[in-house]
């Protein structure tokens, strides 16, 4: 079975993990702290088991790295040579306080974190955009929302780990919805149009498909 792991374990990683573990999935989960990493495997039972980073890197074939923009960026640098042939999802979008009690983007307007997080990839690696178009809060209240599932949009150049992340978004919950390539990575993240700030709300998959 594909072995996934959480690296980051705030707010979206720690509730994707129990998403994925409701779902059925085994997930390795790792943070700074091994024992706040082994506090909330614990907590989420059997199908959850606490590692280092380092561990999360080596064993995943899923590795999601639900960390800040630049924090992503800093786990590139460090394990980057270690990432090839897995896939790599990035949930991240790049934002930052404005001091005026909203958000602002941290990079240019027609540039998305899921382009520039691939292209700092080696190219062995294999870049997924996803889990990070919904609040962590939403993650949890619309997961197997009845009667229509939410969706859960992914952006991915290479088809079969698309596939892979889409039956990760479906264990969580969600009915996974491909934009496109990474390249439309912009679509489904903060202030994008797909974003659920921008919809204000989580759509069902023939809505989304609508939005396409
Ligand atoms: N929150 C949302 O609703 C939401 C929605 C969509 C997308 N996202 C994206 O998801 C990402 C995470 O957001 P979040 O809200 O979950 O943030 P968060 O609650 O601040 O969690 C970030 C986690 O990253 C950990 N971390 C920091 N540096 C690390 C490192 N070097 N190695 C391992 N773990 C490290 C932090 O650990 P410490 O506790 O030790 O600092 C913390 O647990 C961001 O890119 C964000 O844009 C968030």
């Amino acid at each position: 079975m594909t072995t996934t792991a959480i690296v980051g374990l705030g707010n979206i990683g720690s509730r994707l993990a129990a998403d994925l573990v409701d779902g059925g999935r085994p997930v390795l989960l790792a943070g700074r702290d091994l024992a706040a990493a082994r506090e909330l495997a614990g907590r989420l039972g059997d199908r959850a088991t606490a590692v280092t980073t380092a561990e999360a890197v080596d064993r995943a074939d899923v590795l999601v790295l639900a960390v800040w923009f630049d924090t992503i960026k800093e786990l590139i640098a460090e394990y980057g040579d270690r990432l090839d042939g897995t896939i790599v999802v990035d949930p991240s979008n790049p934002i930052a306080p404005d001091g005026a009690g909203g958000f602002t983007k941290t990079i240019p307007e027609d540039q998305s974190a899921g382009e520039i997080i691939a292209g700092l990839l080696p190219p062995g690696a294999r870049p997924v955009k996803a889990f990070g178009t919904l609040m962590a809060d939403s993650l949890r209240t619309a997961a197997n929302r009845t009667p229509h599932r939410g969706a859960g949009f992914y952006a991915a150049d290479d088809t079969a780990a698309g596939e892979v992340v889409a039956a990760l978004i479906s264990d969580a919950g969600f009915d996974p919805v491909r934009v496109g390539g990474i390249g439309s990575s912009r679509r489904i993240e903060v202030f994008g149009d797909l974003h659920e700030g921008t919809i204000g709300s989580v759509p069902t998959a023939r809505e989304a498909a609508e939005l396409l």
